[in-house]
């Protein structure tokens, strides 16, 4: 498979997603809206890239302050955005952009958002809804009751579909997806901490519990949860 096929599994997601299609066996949203568009993303910011690596620290205490939706998008964007609309390229480099990850936001305070788990779209820099309700207690349950996760007004969750780049890669494939999935961790590191709030990085977790009590598509695996908030106790 050459790049651009990769790509272009990677934008029929994006397009599946955008039209509304089905995209978990978990409880259906009901009266609730399906996509939100996300503000556009920022490219600029008071803090430099040297000063937020300098600062950046792991935050395990959150306060009680919501997430902005611009906060939101912003993240999501750091972790997965598309930066080269031509051809779809991102703000975390991927192997051949065969693009194996996905993000997904779990609300439970985010001004301007629903309680639920949603998928983010990078093509249309959107969200979907997959199930409404606040699932952080139940992420919180499967990531070994780390409390943060409970606390955190959203987590981001990086899952993997390594059907994308295993036909290319083969054996190094979980090898690159891995490597990819710290690739987009940092960036969400990094602009939390430009925007003056905090993450952690969260590996500890039971993957099956995380997937199912997600409802994350049968072939993707979890592979970190990046709780984020306003640092506090
Ligand atoms: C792959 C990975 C998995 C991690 N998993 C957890 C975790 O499950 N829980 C946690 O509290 N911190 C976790 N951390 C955060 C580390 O404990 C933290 O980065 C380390 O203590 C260094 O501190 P610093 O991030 O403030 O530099 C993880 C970090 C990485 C890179």
């Amino acid at each position: 498979m050459n790049s651009s096929r990769c790509l272009a599994a990677a934008a029929v997601a994006g397009t599946l997603l955008a039209a509304g299609a089905p995209l978990s066996q978990g409880r259906e949203a009901k009266g609730l809206q399906r996509t939100i568009q996300l503000p556009k993303p920022s490219t600029e910011g008071a803090v430099s890239v040297e000063k937020a690596i300098q600062r950046r620290r792991s935050v395990r205490g959150f306060g009680e302050r919501p997430l902005t939706l611009a906060q939101a998008s912003q993240l999501l964007w750091s972790a997965q955005g598309v930066t080269e609309a031509k051809k779809g390229l991102r703000s975390a480099p991927s192997a051949g952009a065969c693009y194996p990850l996905e993000a997904y936001l779990v609300a439970g305070a985010v001004d301007g958002l629903a309680p639920g788990v949603y998928r983010y779209s990078p093509r249309g820099h959107l969200l979907a809804l997959l199930s409404e309700g606040d699932a952080r207690a139940r992420l919180k349950e499967k990531g070994r009751t780390q409390q943060m996760i409970g606390r955190a007004p959203a987590t981001i969750v990086v899952s993997a579909d390594l059907g994308r780049i295993r036909p290319r890669y083969r054996d190094r494939a979980e090898r690159y997806t891995h490597m990819e999935a710290g690739h987009a961790g940092q960036n969400v590191s990094l602009q939390a901490e430009a925007l003056g709030l905090g993450t952690v990085m969260v590996g500890a977790f039971d993957d099956a519990g995380v997937k199912n009590a997600l409802g994350l598509p049968s072939g993707e695996t979890p592979l970190y949860l990046i709780p984020i908030g306003v640092p506090g106790n």
